[in-house]
């Protein structure tokens, strides 16, 4: 009788390793992020340098390609816009006709069973591009923290007046949560669902995203509202604070360099779970791939298959439309 281990048993055939698996990404966890340029030309389709394969679109050329991932299996959105003009309270970002709002009325009109999650933020929309406003003191310039939540609320109540399923802050404000419950109480959206970016980390695998929103920072960086790098407690700080003012799911951002923090999350709360593979994980990715150092569908799928380990129930990637639509997900 053999006197060791013998785990190859069960890994003898896919179909054995496929009854044993314990995790898989499905279709019905992953959120595709989208870019919505307001423009005027309804053609307006560009990619975006630093991240292969993913591009703004117009209005026009959304609802295109939309149409075609919610017929391959998409289910759930997150969108973000380029307004046509900034300033420096991102008047832009809580217009009624603004870009998003009218991009959410657009994807609830054709797809009504679509989950519609709208990123609620200002850096998109304020020409200094930073999340709040700035405010003054003596010589130093910071972002505003209450004045700044009164502007966040205005944010999510348009877009929940324009039927957004989800609101999902990013800004990092203290207090976003509270403020905006109360904000969309009032307004009657009692069950509107809010997914906190409870967990954010001031990242530099942030870098393309900001090439396609057109949200870098004019000048100084995003450190005193976004989380350090070198912290993990303070993580289980701000999912507490954010769990008690009332958020529905929490949220890890980046994901891949940060699954210990998605596990610690799972492990210490009972909300939904989202974590964001954030564009300079994606564009490494692809970068390798378009190398042929790596393969893309193999290093993808493990890329997500790890952030499913670590804990998190749902996936916000820029992988999403193309392996639902190639069918590597179902
Ligand atoms: C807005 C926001 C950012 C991302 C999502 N929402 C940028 C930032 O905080 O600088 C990053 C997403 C990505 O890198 O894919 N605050």
């Amino acid at each position: 009788m053999a006197d060791f281990y013998r785990g190859r048993r069960l890994r003898s055939s896919a179909a054995m390793r496929a009854l044993v698996s314990e995790n898989r990404v499905t279709a019905q966890d992953l959120i595709m992020p989208y870019f919505i340029v307001d423009t005027e030309d309804s053609t307006f389709r560009k990619e975006i340098p630093s991240m292969p394969g993913q591009f703004q679109l117009s209005l026009d050329e959304f609802e295109k390609q939309l149409a075609e991932a919610v017929a391959a299996g998409l289910r759930s959105i997150i969108l973000f816009g380029i307004p046509k003009c900034k300033d420096a309270t991102g008047s832009e970002g809580y217009a009624e006709d603004g870009i998003v709002q009218r991009a959410v009325r657009l994807a609830k009109a054709r797809h009504p069973e679509l989950v519609v999650i709208t990123d609620v933020c200002l850096c998109e929309y304020t020409d200094h591009g930073h999340c709040g406003i700035l405010q003054k003191k003596d010589d130093d310039v910071t972002v505003a923290n209450d004045a700044t939540l009164e502007l966040l609320q205005r944010v999510a109540i348009s877009h929940a007046k324009a039927g957004a399923d989800i609101v999902a802050p990013s800004d990092m404000m203290d207090g976003r949560i509270q403020a905006l419950r109360e904000a969309l109480d009032e307004e009657g959206f009692v069950n509107l669902p809010i997914m906190s970016y409870a967990v954010k980390y001031a990242s530099a695998f942030y870098g393309p995203f900001r090439d396609a929103a057109e949200s870098t920072p004019q000048s100084g960086d995003r450190k005193s509202y976004q989380m350090d790098p070198a912290n993990s407690r303070e993580a289980l700080r701000e999912a507490t604070a954010d769990v008690l003012e009332e958020t529905d799911f929490l949220m890890v951002k980046p994901a891949g360099a940060y699954l210990d923090i998605i596990r610690m999350l799972r492990d210490g709360f009972d909300l939904p779970l989202a974590a964001y593979q954030v564009s300079g994980e994606y564009s490494m990715i692809m970068a390798a791939a378009q190398n042929d150092w790596i393969d893309l569908d193999a290093v993808a799928m493990e890329s997500l298959l790890a952030i499913k380990r670590a804990g998190a129930d749902l996936i916000i990637t820029y992988f999403a439309e193309d392996f639902i639509k190639r069918g590597l997900v179902k």
